[in-house]
């Protein structure tokens, strides 16, 4: 599954149907009624009205304690019940990429607790990361989430935690679509 790079194609017809648009930082995206999440490569350009590419990659910031305590609870993208989702777009800024690992781990976890806050919402919340900024991508990561209506209200939650964290202080680029399995 490494390496494998999806498209997130955006336009008029697909899996998905959006339900809620809310661009939080920088700039939007052209309108679009559906995404397709499809299989691809660096080569090929699925059409549509936007296409935006990421690629399955290692973790960098991850513990050997916190990937087994994920690995124990997560669940898999795909359940039946999981009729929700969200596509969630980021950019970080330059001062974010030009700090050292060891850095950004700090911000990361030490002081905002992003692992630690996001295992409270699993198994509910089912999340998958894509890397786009080494792809020559205009975003950074490409985050995807599948959870059951009932499950809403906590995902926002978490949300809300995460967005009032230091490291959001480091994200300049953010679009927030919700969808709906067609
Ligand atoms: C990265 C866990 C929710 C956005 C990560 C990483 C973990 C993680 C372990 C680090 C991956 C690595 O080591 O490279 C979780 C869990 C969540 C959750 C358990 C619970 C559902 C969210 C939410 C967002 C988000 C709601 C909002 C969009 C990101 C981003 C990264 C990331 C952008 C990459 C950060 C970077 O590399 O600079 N997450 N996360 N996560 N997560 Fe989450």
């Amino acid at each position: 599954m490494n390496n494998t790079v999806f498209d997130f194609v955006g336009g008029t017809t697909g899996d998905w149907k959006v339900i809620k648009v809310a661009t939080l930082r920088g700039d939007d995206l052209p309108e679009i009624t559906h995404i397709n999440k499809v299989v691809s490569s660096l080569a090929h350009n699925n059409s549509g009205i936007w296409t935006l590419k990421g690629v399955i990659s290692n973790l960098r910031y991850t513990e050997k304690a916190e990937k087994e305590q994920l690995i124990a609870i997560q669940e898999d993208l795909g359940r039946p019940l999981a009729t929700h989702a969200a596509f969630i777009p980021l950019r970080k800024s330059a001062e974010w990429w030009n700090l050292a690992q060891d850095e950004r781990r700090k911000i990361m976890e030490e002081s905002s607790r992003h692992t630690h806050t996001g295992l409270q919402y699993l198994p509910a919340i089912a999340r998958k990361l894509f890397h786009s900024r080494d792809i020559g991508e205009v975003f950074d990561f490409l985050t995807w989430f599948e959870f059951a209506p009932s499950d809403e209200e906590a995902f926002e939650e978490l949300l809300y935690k995460l967005r009032k964290t230091e490291e959001w202080n480091y994200v300049e680029r953010e679009v927030d679509i919700r969808l709906i399995k067609v």
